[in-house]
């Protein structure tokens, strides 16, 4: 088991430059599959998301090699279109490879992904999706068989904006006879990079951003490369341990366009924060103001992954702050582990009630999922005395040396 230590009351200063995007990543990793290519993707983070990623490929028979920040991919060869559970289960998005596979193969079996840290995450929208595309899936106990003669462009309408399962049409609908259209797709800025990549692949997609992604055709190429754009919520991330432990912090290689709603929280919150062109400069001295209210809602709008950072740095604010979450029936699972800090947080349901206190203790903390996680190191940091942070091994899922980065910001904290 990974334990993270932190000693806090020091607070931040210099510059990190931001991680490679894991959201943006991992479709790109299932969707060389789509043809028999080499890929190179250069700033692709270290993590072991990726790390999941890279194994399904390699027991799928194709070649993935990390080296550094880049990560080779060689899939000319692939002998097998199923993924076992145990490798479905490392990672929740591991169903992002059934559309891919489906595409390649004509068919993809693989175990049910399952509910996880965040509530239940079903996935009939991917499926609904695929069959639109004229797949035929047959779910058993623990698994899903998809067989597909050939695939047809369609119309899919998604009820609900889910990134997945547009990624999914969106990777499926490259291999399909004739134009699809996805409405109501995900407009995230990760549904960008899928379109960028499989545009490179030799996919004609367009509208990526925007609600409505059209595939009109493909010639597939032998090699296809992509720089892997800033992670976002990393990004948050560090904004949100600065405010905690106080500071000042300079992003580098930055999206603040991709940020927009979690920066104007910081900023309600009495923060300066500078963005230019590829850079994010924060600066916070004391006990914060508050956001207000903070509602979790689809690109644009305020990211779920970041409102458990928001609600770190809101732990010592002056005043309350209510957090209305809209994405995910668990996000608030960190708020029992943060009233270990001392700090005063009352949930129901979807809602949390924030009240700032003047000071919190170091504690025994659990890690209970990714951001959660990610949000305890930041409370921790704006803590007085040691905590130790146990199941730490979830940061590490999203995260490319956060430990180190924040050493070298300052901050007291190293890993058993
Ligand atoms: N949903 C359904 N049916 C489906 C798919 C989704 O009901 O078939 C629901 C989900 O249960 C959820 C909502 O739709 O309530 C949105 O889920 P979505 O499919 O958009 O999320 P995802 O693709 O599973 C990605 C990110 C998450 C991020 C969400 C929302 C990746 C690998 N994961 O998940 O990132 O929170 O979008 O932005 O891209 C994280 O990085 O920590 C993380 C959880």
């Amino acid at each position: 088991m990974s334990i993270w230590h932190l000693a806090g009351g020091r607070p931040l200063r210099g510059s990190v430059r931001l991680q490679g995007s894991k959201n943006a990543v991992l479709p790109v990793i299932a969707a060389s599959l789509l043809c028999p290519n080499e890929t190179e993707l250069i700033n692709c983070p270290r993590l072991s998301d990726v790390d999941a990623a890279v194994d399904i490929l390699r027991y799928l028979g194709c070649a993935a090699e990390q080296d550094g920040d880049t990560l080779h991919i060689d899939t000319l060869a692939p002998d097998r279109c199923d993924i076992p559970r145990k490798l479905m289960h490392r990672m929740r998005s591991s169903v992002i490879f059934l559309g891919p596979m489906l595409a390649r193969f004509g068919e993809a079996q693989v175990s049910v992904p399952g509910g996880c840290e965040l509530g239940q995450r079903p996935i009939d929208l991917h499926l609904k999706a695929l069959e639109s595309l004229g797949a035929e899936i047959r779910e058993e106990e623990d698994s899903i068989v998809c067989r597909a003669g050939k695939l047809r462009g369609a119309e899919i309408s998604l009820t609900l904006p889910s990134v997945g399962a547009t990624e999914n049409a969106m990777i499926a609908a490259c291999a399909a006879e004739g134009k699809s259209v996805i409405y109501n797709a995900a407009r995230e800025p990760e549904i960008e990079t899928l379109q960028a990549y499989l545009r490179a692949l030799g996919a004609e997609v367009s509208g990526a951003g925007s609600p409505v992604i059209c595939i009109t055709g493909f010639s597939p190429r032998r090699a296809a490369g992509l720089r892997v754009p800033p992670d976002r919520i990393a990004a948050a991330t560090y904004l949100a341990c600065t405010v905690c432990a106080g500071g000042e912090v300079r992003l580098s290689d930055a999206v603040s366009e991709h940020l927009r709603p979690v920066i104007a929280a910081f900023e309600k919150m009495g923060c300066a924060v500078s963005a230019a062109r590829d850079e994010i400069h924060i600066a916070s001295h004391g006990r914060p103001g508050t956001p207000g209210a903070v509602v979790t809602r689809p690109y644009p709008g305020f990211p779920t992954d970041a409102a458990p950072l928001v609600m770190a740095a809101c732990l010592r604010s002056r005043g309350s702050a209510v957090f209305i979450e809209n994405i995910f029936e668990s996000r608030f699972r960190h708020a029992d582990e943060m009233l270990r800090l001392g700090a005063d947080i009352a949930c129901r349901g979807p809602l949390a009630l924030v009240t700032g206190v003047e000071t919190l203790r170091g504690a025994d903390l659990a890690s209970p999922d990714l951001r959660g996680g990610a949000a305890l190191v930041a409370a921790a940091l704006g803590a007085e005395g040691e905590s130790r942070i146990t199941d730490a091994g979830h940061i590490r899922r999203g995260y490319d040396r956060l430990d180190e980065n924040l050493r070298a910001l300052g901050a007291d904290i190293w890993c058993e």
